[in-house]
């Protein structure tokens, strides 16, 4: 892949053209700073648990130095050519490697990053219960945060989607629907800074329920008809407490008005139809809908990914906007990471991710055996054709929500998932 642009350097103008290859490094030349993108054995029988990494230590060499004798590492080779003076169209090459972040070093950040977020919202909604005067700015701070992460990697984003904790759901539903909102937004081409107001929307489009009674916001079963107009009011509430605000993006008012709008009319507060729905309230809803869906609550566990994707589908052009549906189902794939994948041989893993142009064959860490009891963790990539213990090739069977099998995926990650000997935690 060549790239050409142009730079000035000690006052003078070059045109840098860029060209990024893979090189073949024996091990007793590596250095920390170059990323691995390929060893000469199967990821899978290697100690580390992503494919792809960056070498940021002497000890990660001594690990690759036990189990290959090479590997291929990303390199950019740049020509400097000279635009004026005397030197013009002289060139000079010169090789440097490519610093990539590592997915488990990604995921760490993006935690921190969630962690963030969670906590300005729950800050937030104190504020808004106790009837206080909300700052907004921090919360500018950290959805510009959000838009970074996703940007950088929406996997490591996205799979903290996944771990909900039911007793903060209020909390993590917001998280989660400003960082899907993110990602779903950049499916959809927008621009940087309209992705921080979508982030906005998202964090925000839930304040309005800090003024239900909490009897009725957790209520552990049916809302009677009053209790339903009540807890419908939170879209009104919401617009009260954010309308003629300085200090907020305004398009936020509007979507916290009218995320349960929908486009056939039937919707509430006000019944507005297709014409007087916002393209960042139709995001909302779609993303607001399926984060409700997948969650467990007090009254009922979450359904799979997979049904409450065929729920938005099932439900396009009456309460969701069909474009928007069909970017999200595209972005959240079928194998979604932190998600649980049974094999047709009966063992059960957690999704990873996907490479690309393998939508269909994910990535994913084997935890339990034919028989569902824990088995040692091994990574498998289903691109890569792999066979289990009878001779069998893999073959994915059905894609559960995390709780499933006993299996909660966010303690899995929090304790520290066990690759051969190496450990990574989500905890520091
Ligand atoms: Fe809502």
């Amino acid at each position: 892949m060549q790239r050409s642009v142009t730079t000035t350097r000690d006052g003078r103008k070059f045109r840098v053209h860029k060209h990024h290859s893979r090189r073949q490094v024996a091990i007793g030349d590596l250095t920390v700073g170059m990323y691995v993108v390929e060893l000469d054995i199967p990821w899978e029988q290697s100690p580390f648990l992503f494919q792809g990494f960056l070498i940021e230590s002497e000890a990660d060499i001594h690990a690759l130095q036990d189990v290959c004798r090479w590997v291929l590492v990303d390199v950019v080779e740049e020509e400097w050519e000279a635009m004026e003076g005397h030197a013009k169209g002289s060139s000079q090459r010169r090789t440097r490697y490519v610093e990539k972040q590592d997915m488990a070093k990604q995921l760490t950040e993006a935690n921190r990053t969630y962690q963030s977020t969670k906590l300005q919202i729950k800050r937030l909604m104190a504020s808004a219960q106790l009837g206080e005067a909300m700052s907004l700015k921090e919360a500018q701070v950290v959805v510009k945060d959000c838009v970074n992460r996703v940007v950088s990697n929406p996997n490591a984003m996205l799979w903290l989607t996944r771990l909900k904790n039911q007793d903060e759901y209020t909390a993590e539903h917001s998280v989660n629907v400003c960082l899907l909102a993110i990602a779903l937004g950049q499916q959809l081409d927008l621009a940087p800074y309209e992705l921080e107001n979508l982030g906005i929307c998202g964090l925000m489009h839930d304040i309005g329920k800090m003024k239900v009674p909490d009897e009725i916001l957790n209520k552990p079963g049916r809302l009677s008809p009053e209790e339903f107009e009540e807890m419908a009011r939170h879209t009104t509430y919401a617009r009260q407490m954010l309308m003629g605000r300085s200090d907020i993006y305004p398009g936020a008012v509007d979507v916290a008005f009218s995320h349960h709008e929908r486009l056939d009319g039937k919707g509430y507060p006000r019944g507005i139809d297709s014409t007087k729905i916002s393209m960042f309230t139709r995001i909302i809803t779609v993303v607001d809908a399926y984060d409700a869906m997948t969650s467990d609550r007090c009254y009922k566990p979450g359904m799979s990914s997979l049904d409450a994707m065929k729920i938005l589908h099932k439900n396009c052009g009456t309460q969701f906007d069909e474009q928007v549906v069909r970017k999200f189902v595209a972005m959240v794939g079928l194998y979604p990471p932190g998600h649980l994948l049974e094999m047709s041989n009966g063992e059960v893993g957690i999704i990873m991710s996907c490479d690309p142009g393998f939508q269909l064959k994910p990535k994913a860490i084997m935890i339990l055996g034919p028989d569902k009891q824990p088995q040692p963790e091994r990574i498998i990539n289903l691109a890569h054709n792999p066979v289990d213990d009878r001779g069998e090739t893999y073959r994915p069977a059905g894609v559960f929500r995390s709780g499933c099998f006993g299996v909660n995926v966010a303690d899995y990650i929090q304790r520290g998932l066990r690759i051969k000997g190496f450990e990574y935690s989500l905890a520091d």
